[in-house]
C-alpha cells in the first residue's frame, strides 16, 4: 500500500458557502478563515484548521497571502490567444479578419497541441483551474485539448466546435462527418479522468438547420453532455439570425428549438435578450456566461446582471479571450464591475467572486468537485499576494473591512500576485523568482 500524501496549506481561506445577496457587504455566503492551514490529503480537501498540524504533514507556509478556490473560467477560446488585443473591429469583422484565419491554422496537429498546451499553461499561470473551452472545427484540436488537460490533472470541458457554412475554407464541417468525429470524442473522453464532452455550437449563424438538430440530438441522447455556445452578444449578429431563421421567436428561440437549452448548456454574452428569453433561460436551467472584458473591447453593450438576477438564471463571468483582452479573471471582474456601474449598479467583491468559482461550479453540476474550499473537493487552490507594488500595498494597508480589504485586491491584482497554482493538491504552477542581480 503506498503512503498517502498530506499537504497543509497556509494562508488566508476565502471562499463561499452560499450565493452572495446582490448588493450586501457583510453576508453570511462569504467564508473567511484568516491564518489558517488547509489540509489535503491525496489531492482532496480534507479539512481547515488554526491549530499547526503535525509533522506528517507537508507544510507549506504562505501566511498573509489569500487562499482562493481556483477560478472557472466559463467561456474561453484556446486558439485565440494568436489574436487577443487586435485592432478595430466589432464581432463579425473581427471573425472574419482576426480570427478565422487564426483558426485555420489549428488543422495542423502539432500547431493544436503546441497551442493547447500553451493555452492550459497560460489559464494555470492566472489562477485558472479549470475551463469550458472553445477549441476549432477540427477534431484535433480538441483531442489535443482534452490529452494536455488530463496530463496536467485539470477539469476541462470542451468539444470540437461545430460550424457547417459562412465559415472560409478550412474551417467547415458537414453534419455527418462532425456526427462521427463528436462520437468517437464523446466516447473516448467524456467522463475520463476530469473531462467532459461538450456539444460546441459556434454560433446560429455558422450551423445549418440540420447541423444545429444533430447538435441538439447528441444532447438528447446523453443528458450528461454539456453545450456551449454564443448568443445575443452584437447587433449586427442579432440582425442576422432574425434574417437566417425568421421561424424563430428569437435567437435564443433558434437553440430551444432543437433542444440545446437544458442545465449543462453554457451561452456566452446574452446581452440582447429579451423578458421572454430570460425567462426561458431560467426555466431550462441554463447557465449565462457574463464576458465583460470581450463586451467592451469588441464594443457589444453592456450585459444587464441585475435583469437575469430577477429571472432566475445562473451568470458566471468569463474572459471570452480572444475577444477579451486578458486571461486574468480578477481583471474580467473589475471590468464586470465597471459594466454594472455603468448602469448605476454596485457588483460586490463577493458577487464577483462568487460567481467565478462556487456560481460557476453550481451552475455545471460541479460543486462536488470544484468551486470552494470545502471538505470532500479536489484541492483546486491558488495561493495570492494580497497586494503587489506601491500603490495596491499602500491602499492595502489602509483598508479595514474585510470587503474593503478583497474588493481592492479584485480590482488591484492580476496574474502578478499569483504565487502558485495547485490542480488537484499538485502544484501546477509557481511564480519563476525574480532573477538574481548579476
Ligand atoms: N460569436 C461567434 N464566434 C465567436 C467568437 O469566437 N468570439 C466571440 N466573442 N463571439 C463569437
Ligand atoms: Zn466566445
Amino acid at each position: 500500500m503506498t503512503a498517502s500524501s498530506r499537504l497543509a496549506l497556509r494562508g488566508d481561506l476565502l471562499d463561499f458557502t452560499g450565493t452572495p445577496a446582490w448588493g450586501a457587504l457583510d453576508d453570511p455566503a462569504v467564508r473567511f478563515r484568516p491564518d489558517h492551514w488547509l489540509l489535503i490529503e491525496d489531492g482532496r480537501i480534507v479539512g481547515a484548521q488554526a491549530e499547526d498540524p503535525d509533522a506528517r504533514w507537508t507544510r507549506e507556509d504562505h501566511r498573509g497571502r489569500l487562499i482562493l478556490p481556483g477560478f472557472i473560467d466559463t467561456h474561453v477560446h484556446c486558439p485565440q490567444l494568436d489574436v487577443i488585443a487586435s485592432y478595430g473591429a466589432e464581432l463579425l469583422d473581427w471573425l472574419n479578419t482576426y480570427t478565422f484565419p487564426a483558426e485555420q491554422r489549428y488543422a495542423d496537429p502539432a500547431v493544436a497541441r503546441g497551442g493547447a498546451e500553451r493555452f492550459l499553461d497560460a489559464l494555470l499561470a492566472h489562477g485558472t483551474t479549470a475551463a469550458m473551452v472553445f477549441p476549432t472545427v477540427h477534431k484535433v484540436s480538441a483531442e489535443t485539448l482534452f490529452e494536455a488537460a488530463r496530463q496536467r490533472g485539470m477539469r476541462l470541458l470542451t468539444g470540437k466546435v461545430l460550424m457547417d457554412r459562412h465559415a472560409p475554407d478550412g474551417l467547415r464541417d458537414d453534419v455527418d462527418q462532425a456526427r462521427r468525429d463528436c462520437e468517437d470524442l464523446i466516447r473516448r473522453f467524456h467522463g475520463q479522468d476530469r473531462l467532459g464532452y461538450a456539444v460546441t455550437v459556434r454560433f446560429a449563424p455558422t450551423s445549418t438547420p440540420a447541423q444545429l438538430a444533430m447538435a441538439g440530438d447528441l444532447c438528447r441522447q446523453d443528458a450528461s453532455l454539456y453545450m456551449q455556445t454564443h448568443v445575443a452578444e452584437n447587433r449586427a449578429e442579432v440582425e442576422w439570425v432574425a434574417k437566417l431563421f425568421p421561424e424563430a421567436r428569437s435567437y435564443l428561440d433558434v437553440y430551444d428549438r432543437v433542444g440545446l437549452l437544458h442545465e449543462r448548456a453554457v451561452l456566452a454574452h446574452g446581452i440582447w435578450l429579451d423578458a421572454q428569453d430570460r425567462a426561458l433561460l431560467a426555466q431550462r436551467g441554463a447557465q449565462l456566461a457574463f464576458c465583460p472584458s470581450s463586451n467592451l473591447f469588441l464594443g457589444s453593450g453592456l450585459f444587464d446582471w441585475v435583469a437575469a438576477r430577477e429571472a432566475g438564471f445562473a451568470v458566471s463571468v468569463a474572459s471570452d479571450v480572444g475577444g477579451g483582452t486578458s486571461l486574468s479573471t480578477q481583471r474580467s471582474l473589475g471590468d464586470a464591475y465597471k459594466v454594472q456601474a455603468l448602469a448605476g449598479r454596485r457588483m460586490t467583491a463577493w458577487a464577483g467572486l462568487h460567481a467565478a468559482t462556487l456560481g460557476a461550479a453550481q451552475g455545471l453540476g460541479l460543486s462536488h468537485e470544484i468551486g470552494h474550499l470545502g471538505v470532500g473537493t479536489l484541492a483546486d487552490v491558488c495561493i495570492w499576494d494580497w497586494a503587489r507594488g506601491p500603490v495596491a500595498e499602500a491602499r492595502f494597508a489602509v483598508a479595514r473591512e474585510l470587503h474593503e480589504k478583497v474588493f481592492a485586491w479584485m480590482t488591484l491584482s492580476d496574474e502578478r500576485n499569483l504565487a502558485a497554482a495547485f490542480v488537484a493538491g499538485v502544484a501546477r504552477h509557481r511564480r519563476p523568482d525574480p532573477l538574481p542581480h548579476p
